[in-house]
């Protein structure tokens, strides 16, 4: 087994925060321990439901130094980048379903100071995505079809995960992996040991007592690879 040294990241998403408490909710992030901040934005036409947009980035990048991970789960995402951006993004990531030819979105991400990511659902073929991990920061594997938070973990997606570790290493990329989607105590486990960087966490954070202890213990699981 190979063994990763650089710890695991968790971003917590705030979709399932308490909206009525924002702040306080980010602050807990940062207490808790961990350093991204997932942002999910959708469009009711990319997937069925409406979110937030940059006036969120904005206030949040006043209010937390934490990294501000912006997932744009809309049709359109070119007419967002600079908004975004300027709201203060640090990571943009939008979904291969929208362009299977991402390059010229990837460089306007780019030209913005942004770091780029790039998003599959659940029943993408990996091979639409990989071709392009050389020009991203980010490989961002769902493992629930974008829409809601609190879904149930799709198990196929640790074996996806798998996948794209070894094309990342096996092509000595710097691509990050990232997984989204009802990952919790029981599911990162797996998701870790198969190699994911960065885990999303939704409900399982913001519905947890101890966030502290969370982080620690998904921190503390055994990485590498299967
Ligand atoms: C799904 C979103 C996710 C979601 C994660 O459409 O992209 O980021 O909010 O929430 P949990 O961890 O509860 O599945
Ligand atoms: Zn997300």
């Amino acid at each position: 087994m190979l063994s990763y040294f650089i710890m695991v990241k968790i971003a917590p998403s705030i979709l399932s925060a308490d909206f009525a408490r924002m702040g306080e909710e980010v602050k807990s992030v940062k207490a808790a321990g961990a350093e991204w901040l997932h942002i999910d934005i959708m469009d009711g036409h990319f997937c069925p439901n409406l979110t937030m947009g940059p006036s969120m980035v904005k206030a949040l990048q006043k209010v937390t130094d934490l990294f501000l991970d912006v997932h744009l789960m809309v049709t359109n995402p070119e007419n967002f980048f600079e908004a975004f951006a300027k709201a203060g993004a640090n990571l943009l990531t939008f979904h291969i379903e929208v362009d299977p030819h991402p390059e010229k979105k990837i460089a306007q991400v780019r030209d913005l100071g942004c770091e780029v990511g790039l998003s599959l659902n659940p029943d993408q073929p990996l091979e639409s995505v990989l071709p392009y991990l050389p020009l991203v920061d980010l490989a961002l594997l769902m493992s629930v079809f974008p829409g809601f938070s609190g879904q149930k973990f799709i198990p196929e997606a640790t074996a996806r995960a798998a996948q794209i570790r070894e094309y990342i290493d096996a092509n000595g990329l710097a691509c990050r992996l990232q997984v989204d989607g009802g990952v919790n105590r029981l599911t990162a486990p797996e998701l870790i040991a198969a190699g994911v960087d960065i885990v999303v966490m939704g409900a399982a954070f913001f519905g947890e007592q101890d966030r502290a202890g969370l982080v620690k213990a998904i921190k503390a699981l055994p990485q590498g690879r299967t």
